[in-house]
């Protein structure tokens, strides 16, 4: 019998790394625990959809300046992800900020990437580049990645993994996101997802025998 695992939905808007990352994690054994199933852009022109496609993944865009609300934009998301039966969404560049009601309708079930050392360098209008300009502004001397729970605080929620990277006194912000990226991001956000949908998995399985108990 086929390993139970947990659909995934990855959501992006951009290049599509640390997509990238979890392709390559589920091809060489390191994400076993569930599958990513569908990733949604919220940019038509995201090589992350080209990533996607060619690992044979579904796809599709949803656009929030063509949607008439955030709430028409979240409802088409939710439809989305919710027929094609995900148990796990993955935010890995997704450049929007969700309401309340989008994360309640997925807790516990919906994580993040963020490029520092939370709670250093995070919440509203660190993002990108500018995670990396703080930080060298700032002259840490350590800085790094930090996957969590995504919950009503911007990058509030339960920590599930975080690597730390050696700042050097020549980086620029652009050499310290791509070292952050390869020494830390790509190893934690699959390491973290697989975990996440192991729980999952585990919660599911003690949910049924509640039921078959009753
Ligand atoms: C990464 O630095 C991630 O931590 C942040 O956005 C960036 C996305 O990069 N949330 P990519 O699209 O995965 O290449």
């Amino acid at each position: 019998m086929d390993k139970e695992k947990v659909k995934i939905c990855v959501l992006v808007s951009g290049g599509g790394t640390n997509l990238g990352a979890l392709i390559g994690a589920e091809k060489s054994g390191i994400l076993t625990s569930g599958k990513i199933s569908l990733v949604i852009s919220s940019n038509a022109d995201a090589y992350a959809l080209t990533r996607a496609k060619e690992a044979g993944i579904k796809t599709a865009v949803v656009d929030r300046r063509t949607a008439k609300s955030r709430e028409e934009f979240e409802q088409q998301m939710i439809k989305l992800i919710d027929e094609e039966g995900c148990g796990l969404v993955v935010l890995a560049g997704f450049l929007i900020i969700l309401s309340e009601s989008f994360i309640r309708h997925y807790e516990g079930r919906i994580i993040n990437i963020h490029p520092s050392l939370i709670p250093s360098f995070c919440g509203e209008g660190y993002y990108g580049l500018r995670v990396h300009e703080a930080a060298l502004a700032r002259g840490v001397k350590v800085t790094g990645a930090t996957v969590h729970y995504v919950n009503k605080i911007t990058d509030g929620g339960e920590i599930i993994e975080q690597r730390a990277v050696y700042v050097r006194e020549d980086d620029t912000p652009k050499t310290l996101q791509r070292r952050v990226m390869e020494e830390a991001e790509w190893i934690i956000l699959p390491k973290a997802t697989e975990l996440v949908c192991q729980k999952i998995l585990s919660s599911n399985k003690a949910n049924t025998n509640k039921d078959i108990k009753n």
